[in-house]
């Protein structure tokens, strides 16, 4: 079995109403999704987390090295194409772009073998997830306090048991949106707090002293993610744990972040840090310093499923009776296409996730949608 061809698909959805956080203003929506087909005519999906035609780019200039080679070789073609752009690259697209092939890769073995990619892994451990609700992100002409608020006593009423919201914009605005989603939500959901590294260590550690009090899971990026000795001090200068690492890419580049126990929570992304291959190694990392994983999510239903997969596999840590469960990011801003491209749209109900079990990532890739949500020029 051989690969024969590399595709990428560019897809783009424009927003009426622009949002923002911390770091980044959305008036568009844009993914891409790798295409890796074979000469038996079975074909691999993937996606790349981060700007679409620079990943895209970086996918193309992979593709010599993947033309007439097995398959199902997943560490040997990782390896040969992380050795590929080494010299220039060693995270950033580099490893996004890399990510989305090994995706791709790991769906035509899962295709081949008939089994889902979970059972590759090592086994399902679990056949649902439960999810948490993304969102609250700032909105043009709207005042966030309340915006904040509504949106997640909506996402309550859904049935999602916890929600994570946007903070970064400013230290004072920030507390008073924090408090509201926790009256309006009351006191049994959990909730996490998201800065998207728009703090300095100082507003950080302040922000999260302030908050303390109001039953917080985690912090997440904090800071930006250059500065792990300041994830280190934001961790030792207040009581909330501290989540990072969507924007880690390989074991390499996990690695210093865990040693210096940075985070308590690590954040992987599957489309991010090197796929399904670098993503078990970066679990073992984690591991070793009772670091909790809980994988970043922020993409289409490919994404979502290639997530689902990896957490169906999931090893307790520690194994026990009642362990603590993997939960599941769960974008709930405007996206048409991310639930449209799949026949079978993966969705929470009661916020709850059922994980495909089918071969490969359990999904099948509607090319209507992909069509009706082609980037312009692309
Ligand atoms: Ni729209
Ligand atoms: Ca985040």
């Amino acid at each position: 079995m051989k690969i024969t061809a590399v595709r990428t698909h560019l897809l783009e959805h424009r927003l009426d109403v622009p949002f923002e956080s911390a770091s980044m203003r959305f008036d568009r929506r844009s993914h891409v999704l790798v295409e890796v087909e074979c000469d038996d005519g079975t074909t691999g999906w993937g996606e790349c987390l981060g700007p679409a035609r620079a990943n895209a780019a970086v996918v193309a200039s992979y593709a010599p090295w993947l033309i007439g080679q097995d398959p199902l070789a997943t560490e040997r073609l990782w390896a040969v194409l992380y050795n590929a752009l080494r010299d220039q690259g060693q995270r950033g697209l580099a490893v996004t772009a890399l990510s989305g092939i090994d995706i791709a890769l790991w769906d035509i073995k899962g295709k081949v073998l008939g089994q889902p990619v979970s059972v590759l892994l090592g086994g399902r451990w679990r056949e649902k997830v439960r999810a948490y609700a993304t969102g609250s992100f700032k909105r043009d002409g709207v005042d966030r306090v309340q915006d904040n608020a509504d949106e997640m006593a909506q996402r309550r009423a859904e049935g999602f048991h916890a929600c994570k919201i946007k903070i970064g914009f400013g230290v004072e605005e920030d507390l008073r949106v924090i408090r509201a989603v926790r009256e309006a939500i009351g006191p049994d959901m959990r909730l996490m707090i998201d800065a998207n590294h728009g703090y300095t260590l100082a507003e950080a550690i302040r922000v999260g002293r302030a908050a303390a009090d109001l039953d917080i899971d985690w912090f997440e990026e904090p800071v930006v993610p250059e500065q792990i000795s300041a994830y280190a001090a934001v961790r030792a200068g207040q009581p909330i744990p501290v989540a990072g690492g969507e924007t880690w890419h390989s074991r390499w580049g996990m690695w210093p972040a865990i040693e210096a126990r940075a985070v308590d929570i690590l954040q992987p992304d599957l489309c991010g840090c090197g796929g399904f291959s670098e993503a078990q190694k970066i679990a073992t990392l984690a591991s070793l310093h009772g670091v909790r994983v809980v994988p970043h999510v922020w993409g289409t239903g490919v994404q979502i499923a290639a997530a689902l997969q990896f957490m169906a596999a999931m090893v307790p840590d520690p194994v026990r009776v009642n362990p603590v469960e993997p939960i599941m990011e769960f974008d709930r801003t405007h996206n048409p296409f991310r639930q449209a491209i799949l026949r079978r749209p993966i969705e929470a109900e009661a916020g709850v996730v059922a994980i495909p079990d089918g071969p490969g990532l359990g999904i099948e890739v509607d090319r209507d949608a992909l069509r009706e949500y082609r980037m312009k020029d692309a």
